[in-house]
C-alpha cells in the first residue's frame, strides 16, 4: 500500500464493478436523449473516464471547474471554468467525486439549471451523508457507494494535490493532514 495509507475502503474490483453497475441503468436511462455528461474537476476525473465508457448510448462530454473562495464576510464558490455547451433543452448528467457538506453540488446545480436544461440528474461516486451542512436537502440521484465520515483519498480524490492517481479509495493517516 502507498505511503501515508491508513487502510484501503473500497478496492479498485469493486469500484469497478460499482461502475458497470451503474453505467448499465444509465444506459437505459440516458438510451434516447443523447445527455450531455457535466464532470465537475478536478476530483471527478478517473471515474468520469471509467463511468463514460460504461453509457453505452450517444452522449455529449463537457466539464466545468469551480472553486471555492473565502470573502470578507462570507465564503462561497465561483466558476473558474465554465462548460461549453449550450445546455438549454438538453438533458444534463453530472458526474461528481464526492457529496460532502454539499456546497460544491448545490453550487454547480443552481448554475447549471440556470442554463435552462431539460432535466439535470446528479451521479457522485460517493456520499458522505454525515458531513452534509444543515438545510442542504438535494438529493444524489445515483451513488456509488455511501462512506462514513473519513478522509479518504485515491481514484481522483486528493489531499494537497496527491494521490489522486491510486486505483482504489483508501484513508489516510491522521498524521498526513496532523503534520
Ligand atoms: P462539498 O463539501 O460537498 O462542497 O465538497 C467539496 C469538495 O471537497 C469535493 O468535491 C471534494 O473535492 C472535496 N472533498 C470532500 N471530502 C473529501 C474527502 O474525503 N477527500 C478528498 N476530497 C474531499
Ligand atoms: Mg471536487
Amino acid at each position: 500500500m502507498e505511503q501515508g495509507i491508513d487502510k484501503i475502503l473500497l478496492t479498485e474490483e469493486q469500484i469497478q464493478t460499482r461502475v458497470r453497475e451503474l453505467g448499465a441503468i444509465l444506459t437505459a436511462e440516458y438510451a434516447d436523449k443523447n445527455p450531455v455528461i457535466v464532470g465537475v474537476l478536478k476530483g471527478v476525473v478517473v471515474f468520469y473516464a471509467d463511468m463514460l465508457r460504461q453509457i453505452k448510448a450517444p452522449c455529449q462530454i463537457d466539464f466545468m471547474w469551480i472553486s471555492s473562495y473565502k470573502g470578507t464576510e462570507s465564503s462561497g464558490m465561483t466558476v473558474r471554468q465554465d462548460i461549453t455547451a449550450d445546455i438549454r433543452g438538453r438533458h444534463v448528467l453530472i458526474l461528481e467525486d464526492i457529496y460532502d457538506t454539499g456546497n460544491s453540488l448545490t453550487f454547480t446545480v443552481e448554475h447549471l439549471l440556470a442554463k435552462g436544461p431539460a432535466s439535470l440528474k446528479i451521479c457522485t461516486l460517493l456520499d458522505k451523508p454525515e458531513r452534509r451542512k444543515p438545510g442542504i436537502t438535494l438529493q444524489a440521484d445515483y451513488v456509488g457507494f455511501t462512506i462514513p465520515n473519513e478522509f479518504v483519498v485515491g481514484y481522483g480524490l486528493d489531499y494537497n494535490e496527491q494521490y489522486r492517481n491510486l486505483p482504489y479509495v483508501g484513508i489516510l493517516k491522521p498524521e498526513v493532514y496532523q503534520k
